[in-house]
């Protein structure tokens, strides 16, 4: 773990299949807290060279103290993937032969009550990554129709009761306003039937990864980066992307699977790589993490 409070998942994969070499060029768009970029820094020493984004300045901070000993090897800006198509004129060389996506919310995110991700902590209900996106999650919870919050529920949190959650909150904000994590989890387990109440994941687990998803726009933002990240390659070059859950992974697995039908690409993990079992032990962040990995030809 480091002072950012995040342990990197599947370090050794990443560093195995992105083959980073003394005199590469490599792009983390999710630099967190530098965990993953500083494997790659020192696993490309000397002089090879990494540029880093990311969209919350937090993380932003961090990975620049954390790659603070690599000098000017290492550059860490401000930005969300999506626009990877017009960050790219700031690299200095034209193409990447490695690219990183580590998808996701860090540990620092859900920990830092303030940031509002987190269902066991009273916390303002935010969840942006980005604290300048205009929309939070309080005002998702206000804003949208009950018959949105249920579609959204269930489609973003693929959550069985999605419909009572959404009748739950429509009924519980003509009473008083929704403005906190605790708030909203206590309806969320009011809503759902008593046995869904102590499960195996708290009830509240769902919904707001589906509230997640959409004040960042997760999905939007993957489906951009996935069009304009791959031609940034150079030949031979590698993309590393580790997500979380099935939505994600299934966006992924098909537009690498498009990009190789169209030519130019192939699909270097047939199957998901995912963490050995010491690692879940030790990480449980990691239990769902799955990677995949494409390459340019
Ligand atoms: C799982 S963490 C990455 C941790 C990092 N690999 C490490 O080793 O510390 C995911 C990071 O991606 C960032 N992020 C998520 N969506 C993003 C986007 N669309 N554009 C840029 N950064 C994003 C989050 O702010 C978070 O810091």
């Amino acid at each position: 773990m480091n002072r950012f409070g995040h342990t990197p998942v599947m370090v050794e994969e990443v560093i195995r299949f992105m083959r980073c070499g003394r005199e590469g060029f490599y792009i983390d768009v999710t630099a967190g807290g530098g965990g993953h970029a500083r494997a790659i820094l020192d696993a490309s020493s000397p002089s090879g060279r990494l540029f880093g984004i990311d969209r919350d300045p937090d993380a932003v901070k961090a990975a620049r103290e954390a790659l603070s000993r690599f000098g000017d090897r290492a550059r860490i800006e401000r930005g969300a993937f999506s626009e990877i198509g017009s960050i790219a004129g700031r690299f200095e060389v034209p193409c990447a032969n490695g690219m990183l996506a580590d998808l996701g919310v860090s540990s620092h995110q859900i920990e830092e009550v303030s940031r509002g991700f987190a269902f066991m902590k009273d916390g303002p209900l935010d969840m942006r990554m980005d604290p300048e996106l205009g929309v939070s999650a309080a005002d998702v919870v206000r804003d949208a129709g009950e018959e949105e919050l249920s579609q959204m529920i269930f489609e973003l949190g693929e959550e069985r009761y999605a419909r009572k959650i959404a009748r739950g909150i429509a009924a519980e904000r003509i009473r008083r306003p929704i403005m906190t994590t605790k708030a909203l989890a206590d309806v969320i387990a009011r809503s759902v039937p008593a046995g869904a109440r102590h499960g195996r994941i708290h009830p509240a687990t769902r919904t707001f990864q589906a509230l997640r998803i959409r004040v960042n726009d997760e999905l939007g933002e993957l489906g951009k980066f996935l069009e304009d990240g791959p031609p940034l390659l150079c030949s031979g070059g590698r993309l590393v992307v580790i997500s979380y859950h099935s939505l994600e992974d299934r966006l992924v697995k098909t537009s690498f699977r498009e990009l190789e039908k169209k030519g130019g690409f192939k699909v270097v993990t047939k199957k998901i790589v995912t963490p050995g079992e010491e690692e879940i032990e030790t990480n449980p962040r990691a239990r769902s993490a799955k990677l995949r990995v494409l390459e340019k030809e």
